[in-house]
């Protein structure tokens, strides 16, 4: 039989005065509320039916509950009630943000939670380069991945569905939903992009790796992985605490601007291209996303941070200046969407700097993106993530990696 334990604690940094925190918890085995007080370092436990009695003998001012809008999903959640609570002061705006604040900057603690979670993710996503062979369903790369998680890490959950895209599914952004359940067959010249992240006491990971279904990229995959290969070591290299996020997308797209030149696909001054938004139509997505209890966590856009109006910047879950303990994923892409190609190429304003030829030549890649998660410290940032990233190191790790089970070691996980 369950029983429910209510705890009550005071931990909440820039809490407002006397804040009570309630906890309600479930457990099969019934433990006395001094396992729950030790368990989980709090001030008091005790039993749900006391609720209100033990409540009223604080004689609270206020209670505080947790009412507020997600400003990225826009659901509002609903906050907690109980028999009796009409006897009470309650406000349910203050809490809100405090908490939302208080889930931007990561303790130590949870730190260590999210290395661990990077750290079987990144596993898994290897163990899946090493198994993938033309002619399995994307499925059975996610179950693989889900399988390693689990077994291998005690993650009974992914942070988000599984996105397994391969060929053209590269270029949907959150394939793999009900709708389109990763179950395309993998052929000889796909890409995969696999977008796949562990979860470890609710704490989430959220990683992207695209490489070849063969073990070899063509020139043009090979061209558009690089670039944004490019684009993510810039921002990796730009990012510190002070930086505003929105600056770090900028910089990706016009990485990606002089990238798409240099290769042919758009012609003329990147300066110009940036100002008719082209940098939207090959990345339609934000840079990245705060991390953490969700995978597109809370706190984005607090009071006084206000989202971008602009093709690409508005997408961004967060406009925050960086600081120290945020965590944040670093996840540029190029993708060549039908849709939005024929846009551009029937807009003036940008079909002018598309080379419509060449183009033609890279649509069938699909999409790539790059998905790291990062923490940033005092003086530069952490990488979390450790994967096979570059061309070669792809190329050579699923060579080897198919045939015995190469270890790979990151070169790139060093502290700044
Ligand atoms: N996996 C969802 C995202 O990258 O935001
Ligand atoms: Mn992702
Ligand atoms: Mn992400």
């Amino acid at each position: 039989m369950s029983r429910r334990i209510q705890l009550f604690c005071c931990r909440v940094e820039k809490k407002p005065r006397d804040t009570v925190l309630i906890l309600v918890l479930c457990f099969a085995r019934i433990h006395p509320p001094e396992f729950f007080k030790n368990k989980y370092a709090v001030d008091e436990a005790h039993y749900v039916t006391e609720l209100s009695s033990v409540l009223a003998s604080k004689k609270p001012a206020v209670l505080l509950t947790l009412r507020g809008v997600n400003t990225d999903s826009g659901n509002v959640s609903k906050e907690a009630s109980f028999e009796g609570i009409s006897q009470f002061n309650v406000n349910n705006t203050i809490l809100h943000p405090e908490i939302a604040e208080c889930r931007v900057i990561k303790t130590d603690m949870e730190l260590e939670v999210l290395r661990y979670t990077n750290k079987i993710s990144s596993e898994a996503h290897k163990e899946v380069m090493k198994a993938v062979k033309v002619g399995m369903k994307e499925y059975e790369l996610e179950s693989l991945f889900q399988h390693y998680c689990y077994t291998r890490g005690g993650m009974r959950h992914t942070s988000y569905t599984c996105i397994c895209g391969s060929g053209e599914n590269s270029s949907v952004l959150h394939y793999g939903h009900a709708g389109a359940p990763n179950d395309k067959t993998i052929e000889d010249g796909d890409l995969c992009l696999f977008d796949m992240g562990g979860e470890y006491y609710c704490y989430g990971s959220d990683i992207t790796c695209t490489f070849p279904a063969n073990g070899k990229f063509t020139a043009e995959q090979r061209a558009i992985y690089e670039a944004v290969l490019k684009a993510s070591r810039a921002v990796m290299e730009a990012v510190k605490p002070g930086v505003a996020w929105p600056d770090m997308h900028r910089l990706a797209d016009r990485v990606h601007l002089e990238e798409l030149t240099r290769i042919g696909i758009l012609k003329g001054n990147v300066d110009d291209m940036v100002k008719v938004h082209l940098g939207a139509i090959f990345m339609p997505h934000g840079l990245g996303h705060l991390l953490g209890i969700d995978v597109h966590d809370v706190g984005g856009y607090p009071e006084g941070v206000q989202r971008a109006e602009e093709p690409g910047l508005r997408s961004l879950r967060t406009a925050r200046r960086l600081q120290p303990g945020m965590v944040l994923t670093v996840e540029p892409g190029i993708y060549f969407i039908q849709h939005l190609l024929q846009q551009a190429l029937h807009d003036p304003a940008q079909a002018c700097f598309i080379d419509s030829h060449v183009l033609q030549r890279f649509r069938g890649v699909g999409g790539v993106r790059i998905e790291d998660d990062i923490v940033v410290t005092a003086t530069g940032m952490e990488l979390l993530t450790c994967v096979p990233r570059t061309v070669e190191e792809i190329e050579a790790f699923m060579a080897e990696g198919q045939s015995s089970a190469k270890s790979f070691d990151c070169l790139s996980s060093q502290k700044k």
